[in-house]
């Protein structure tokens, strides 16, 4: 059993194991709290998670990502450190994504890419997304069995993100091998013949992307990527290509791991409660808040950072400028304060859709929506497809005893592997 008095959240690996004790211990000595090890103040509550990020003049998003990693390149001093955020912008990590950015660049940089998610792009993506998840489920259903997130998530979500932007057919077998989501079957490719690029992905997607963005600028083409490249500034002005690279860059990072997350824990529920199955076959509606119910639970972002610009107070304690703030949201939507027994997976809840899994504020989730109608049409297919989903107990143990394992980082919340067994419907 673990002290939770004298543990370090950020390295402690029973904890990333089950975070849950861990932020219910911290949320009894105050919704917002300091941490001891990396001097971080943890936000548990969600009234105060959703206040932090709504004030934008309070707190800065400009260490969204890293938090306390690397440490501030600077020494705070005074009330307000906006200058000194400015002066050492650039030496934050990915500095140059839209996630880390304050207003006004926030804004310049987010509605370039709202402009770009119309309603009927999005329509044309979902149509794809049926399909897509047909093709996957195609690969292992005669099996009876699969690794869903080798076999399902992974490549289910970053060929839904490659439709929505815009990549070529004939290039996207490649990507999904070279973002870690395997080899389609009857893949033309072959073997690597390069290191894969699992250590720095976004640099491989910057590059791809300047490609197809220099292209389209040379022949447009009606999609996001086509849209990116021939998007001005409202001065009319033209961006350097690395600047509508990289919301292009983004989309794949943001949405790939955090969507295979969703998908894998949604999944898990469905195994070990056939009562819910059952339900959700018989009534397909309920599988909008079975997502968000998924969401609620197991939140696949478990933190997110913010930097305090001003001093300032968050339920009752003061911030002097400077102080790195941790919004656990994976905490925050299990406040017992916002949703009545948070513990517990409850289709009938009627605020489900009040959880800040997705953020809130200006920095809200982007590609939301896309998450939403990726959990909505695999389950259904799913359903549709198998009977008697289960779990491969020669893996993950029989009921009172399963074993799984989560993904040992601070940030995500996520199964490693997912073993499951199926009948599949003829
Ligand atoms: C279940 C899946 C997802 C979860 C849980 C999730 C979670 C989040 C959260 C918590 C934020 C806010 C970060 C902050 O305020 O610091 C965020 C931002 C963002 N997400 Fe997602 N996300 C998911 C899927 C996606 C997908 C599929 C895409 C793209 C297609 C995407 C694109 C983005 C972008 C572009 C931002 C930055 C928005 C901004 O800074 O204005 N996300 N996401």
């Amino acid at each position: 059993m673990t002290d939770l008095t004298s543990v370090d959240y950020f390295s402690d690996n029973a904890v990333s194991q089950d975070p849950y004790d861990y932020w219910d211990h911290l949320r009894s000595q105050g919704p917002v709290t300091r941490e001891p090890y990396q001097n971080v103040v943890a936000v548990t509550g969600y009234q105060e998670a959703q206040e932090a990020f709504k004030d934008t003049e309070s707190f800065s998003a400009v260490n969204a990502i890293g938090g306390p990693f690397p440490p501030l390149p600077f020494q705070p001093v005074g009330d307000d450190i906006s200058e000194l955020i400015e002066a050492h912008r650039h030496e934050f990590p990915i500095f140059e994504h839209m996630v880390t950015m304050d207003p006004p660049d926030h804004q310049k940089a987010r509605s370039l890419l709202l402009r770009l998610l119309t309603p009927r792009r999005l329509q044309e993506n979902e149509d794809f997304v049926w399909n897509l998840a047909d093709k996957q489920i195609d690969e292992f259903v005669a099996n009876g069995r699969c690794e869903f997130l080798g076999e399902y998530g992974k490549p289910f979500a970053t060929l839904a993100i490659a439709d929505l932007l815009g990549v070529p057919e004939e290039d996207r077998d490649e990507v999904r091998r070279n973002l870690g989501a395997g080899n389609a079957p009857g893949s033309r490719v072959g073997a690597l013949d390069h290191e894969p690029v699992g250590s720095n992905p976004l640099q491989y997607l910057d590059d791809l992307f300047a490609g197809y963005i220099t292209a389209r600028r040379e022949n447009p083409r009606d999609d996001i990527l086509g849209g990116l490249a021939s998007a001005t500034y409202p001065d009319r002005s033209v961006p350097p290509v690395l600047e509508v690279v990289r919301p292009a860059t983004f989309l794949f990072a943001a949405g790939q791991e955090t969507v295979t997350k969703l998908l894998s824990s949604a999944l898990l529920v469905l195994c070990e409660r056939p009562d819910l199955q059952d339900e959700l076959r018989a009534d397909r509606t309920l599988i909008v808040p079975f997502i968000e119910e998924a969401l609620r639970m197991e939140s696949p972002t478990k933190v997110d950072f913010r930097l305090t610009r001003k001093t300032t107070t968050l339920g009752g304690v003061e911030l002097p400028a400077g102080t790195v703030i941790m919004l656990c949201l994976g905490a925050a939507n299990r406040d017992p304060r916002k949703f009545e027994n948070p513990n517990e997976f409850r289709l009938d809840r009627k605020n489900v859709r009040e959880h800040i899994a997705f953020g809130r504020g200006i920095h809200t989730c982007a590609g939301a929506p896309l998450a939403r109608v990726e959990g909505r049409v695999t389950i259904n297919r799913l359903l549709d497809r198998t009977s008697n989903v289960r779990l491969d107990e020669s893996v993950h143990g029989p009921a009172g005893r399963r074993n799984f394992t989560y993904e040992p980082t601070f940030l995500l919340r996520g199964l490693t592997e997912l073993h499951i067994e199926f009948d599949e419907t003829k």
